[in-house]
């Protein structure tokens, strides 16, 4: 399947989504790159065990550039690694990256992108369910600094986004679940059908049935494109992504990032957004209800129950999304339609936390 994103002039890009297409990696990228360009692949040493026997097949070529992945190898340290293998390999403006990874090694490789003679084209071959849904698309890169997440970035779109999702099949179980968070995050805030989807056919998505996988994907970067396209910048409607990612993001930082998979702290995000809709008769009972049972129906989530609500809250108040002391929140009205409010009170903050579990 083929989605286009439109985020400005000149910077549309395709997403090509399909079962083995890792191993056609080179028809895929061929018309991109000019006679002659170098082109570097970036991946970590795990992904390259698990998928570089495909994808050296589908694309032959030079060695990997391999470093380290996962959320602590995400600073500018890696960065460096990542310039210092392209200068030896004498990349110059037409060299091509292409990016072999889950998100963290996409927003890092596009980083390098984004920066590396300022400015080099490159391709997300996103490689964990998360990636493929969210953040391979919206040309939002970059790397964490010691004191926060994520606050080094640019804005640089790829020229291609190429998802196959059997090398989904390798994810473990909670991995995968992860990204299904968001999934089912893209379902409330957009698509009726796609929450009926996750609902009918749960089982068989988890077991990574292929051709339940390919629409499933495809109907989620429709969202985010159509999403990216009308608000590239993050202004207004783009914000409608955040939905559950207030109390996500907090969960995350008084956890230092250790305990939760990011969308496993979304789905806790999720229910106590879902929970203040209902309690202020935004979100009908039935609705709040369905969501419930479907995200319960996912699996366990790490405990909360030991986590302080006032530190919670305290976590909301330096989230970076809030602007200018205001708190854009996302309440769910059915199932497929949010508003962005900014009337959530603390008090309605503090009970919803209460609520999904936290401690005074
Ligand atoms: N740019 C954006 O818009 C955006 C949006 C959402 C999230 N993000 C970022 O994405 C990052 C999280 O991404 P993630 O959840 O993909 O984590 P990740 O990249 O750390 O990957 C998770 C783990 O899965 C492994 N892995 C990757 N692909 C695999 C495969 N096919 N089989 C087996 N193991 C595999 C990795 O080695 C890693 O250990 C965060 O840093 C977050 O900030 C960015
Ligand atoms: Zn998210």
């Amino acid at each position: 399947m083929h989605i286009s994103v439109q985020p400005g002039p000149g910077t549309g890009y395709a997403v090509e989504i399909d079962n083995g297409l890792l191993g056609r990696l080179a028809d895929v990228l061929q018309p991109l790159l000019p006679e002659g360009a170098p082109r570097f692949v970036l991946s970590s040493p795990r992904i390259w065990r698990l998928h570089g026997a495909a994808i050296a097949a589908g694309l032959p070529g030079p060695e990997p550039i391999l470093v380290p992945d996962g959320e602590r190898a995400k600073h500018l340290t890696t960065v460096q690694r990542v310039y210092d293998a392209l200068i030896r390999g004498r990349a110059d403006r037409s060299s091509q990256l292409v990016v072999v990874g889950g998100g963290v090694l996409g927003d890092l490789g596009g980083f390098a992108a984004a920066t590396f003679l300022r400015g080099i084209p490159y391709v997300q071959v996103p490689t964990t369910l998360l990636a493929q849904v969210d953040s391979a698309i919206g040309g939002k890169v970059g790397v964490n600094h010691p004191l926060g997440k994520n606050l080094i970035g640019a804005f640089h779109h790829p020229r291609l986004v190429v998802s196959d999702p059997l090398v989904l099949r390798t994810l473990s179980r909670r991995e995968f679940r992860a990204g299904l968070y968001e999934v089912v995050k893209y379902a409330v805030i957009a698509s009726r059908p796609l929450f009926d989807q996750l609902v009918a056919t749960l089982r068989q998505i988890v077991a990574r049935q292929a051709d339940l996988l390919v629409p499933i994907i495809a109907e989620c970067c429709r969202i985010k494109a159509e999403v990216v396209a009308a608000d590239e910048r993050e202004q207004g409607l783009r914000r409608t992504l955040n939905f559950g990612h207030t109390v996500g993001h907090a969960l995350e930082a008084v956890t230092k990032y250790r305990r939760f998979r990011h969308g496993e702290a979304v789905a806790y995000g999720m229910r106590a957004a879902a929970w203040i809709a209902r309690a202020r008769g935004a979100l009908a009972a039935d609705a709040h209800e369905a969501l419930g049972e479907l995200l319960t129906r996912m699996g366990p989530l790490p405990a909360v129950a030991d986590l302080s609500t006032a530190a919670c809250l305290e976590a909301m108040r330096h989230d970076k999304k809030v602007v200018r002391g205001t708190l854009h929140f996302v309440l769910p009205v059915d199932i497929g339609r949010t508003a962005i409010v900014t009337d959530v009170t603390e008090l309605e903050l503090a009970t919803s936390l209460r609520e999904v579990g936290l401690r005074i």
